[in-house]
């Protein structure tokens, strides 16, 4: 049996992520693979004398690390030590933050909402004017989605009608970078995630929200059901997941006014439980499949 490693964050600890890293072994097992758990903080990155996590991998022999965590620091010197990382330091780091997936995206004429970068500030001095939001103002009409870089499960996504409301919700996000972005209003409540792999959609769903709030997110008290993309969608996920540099992805689309596709997020980490409960496709098992299948590993199961 093949051995490799599955990178988890040591302080995500909740049932709810150990479940998935058993769901990863096990869908490992099938492919023939010995899947180790290894924690960040166990694969302490010492750049000194150190040479811990070498030792581990003489041992070990692990054919290569499926990256399940955000940890690029990590990532990367895994990688300068030649090690196979799924997805690559690159691509998590990029998806990581929104601004640099719109960024990436951008650069290949990818369909996404006008989007508006706020100006990097220091958290000991702040905005010391607000000139870059009267040019926003310009170029974006209320009500508005103020996003911040790092975020997820919609906890970090706000919807601002005027301008006591905008200036608040700046006001709150501080220091941490963020950026304003078109209202899509003919997506309200509704997006659909479709999960790739390689260059296929293996598995989509429609997620929707009776709460009255603007986003789907499921953890968000949305909604979901199974969903058949049309081909424009699945292109423009494929798309995307190329030009993030992805293996693998959950990508977020909002539906335009004549109900085009047109990207929200790309997630390289996007948990799979959800869209197996609704599809009942294990996008663990294409991933899986998907890494044995470039590296040439033998799969020997029957
Ligand atoms: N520009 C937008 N217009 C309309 N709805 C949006 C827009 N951006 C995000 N949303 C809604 O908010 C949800 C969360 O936004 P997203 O960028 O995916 O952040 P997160 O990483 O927290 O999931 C989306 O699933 C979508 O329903
Ligand atoms: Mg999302």
């Amino acid at each position: 049996m093949k051995r490799a490693w599955l990178v988890t964050n040591e302080f995500l600890n909740t049932q709810k992520y150990s479940e998935l890293n058993m769901w990863l072994v096990k869908v490992a097992e099938k492919n023939n693979i010995d899947l180790l758990v290894k924690t960040n903080a166990e694969l302490l990155v010492d750049l000194g004398s150190n040479h811990t996590i070498q030792n581990m991998i003489e041992v070990e022999k692990p054919e290569f690390v499926l990256f399940w965590d955000k940890d690029i620091r990590l990532a990367s010197f895994l990688e300068s030590l030649s090690m196979k990382v799924f997805n690559s330091s690159k691509a998590i780091e990029i998806c990581d933050n929104k601004a640099m997936t719109h960024i990436a995206l951008k650069q290949k004429n990818i369909k996404m909402p006008k989007t508006i970068l706020a100006p990097m500030t220091y958290e000991n001095i702040g905005f010391t004017n607000y000139d870059f939001v009267e040019r926003m103002k310009k170029q974006l009409s209320y009500p508005i989605v103020v996003k911040e870089c790092f975020g997820s499960f919609g906890q970090q996504v706000y919807l601002v009608h005027d301008d006591v409301e905008l200036m608040r919700c700046i006001e709150k996000i501080g220091a941490k970078p963020f950026l304003f972005q078109e209202y899509i209003k003919s997506s309200f409540a509704r997006d659909i995630r479709l999960n790739v792999v390689g260059d296929q959609v293996v598995a989509t769903m429609y997620r929707y929200s009776d709460t009255g709030d603007f986003r789907a997110n499921i953890s968000n008290g949305g909604k979901m059901k199974p969903f058949k993309p049309t081909k424009q969608q699945v292109q423009l996920a494929v798309d995307c997941v190329k030009a993030l540099g992805l293996d693998f992805a959950g990508v977020d689309l909002l539906f335009d006014v004549n109900e085009e596709p047109i990207v929200c997020e790309v997630n390289s980490n996007a948990h799979f439980k959800n869209i197996y409960d609704c599809t009942g496709v294990d996008v663990a098992e294409h991933i899986l499949g998907y890494i044995c299948n470039k590296l040439k590993l033998v799969n020997e199961s029957v």
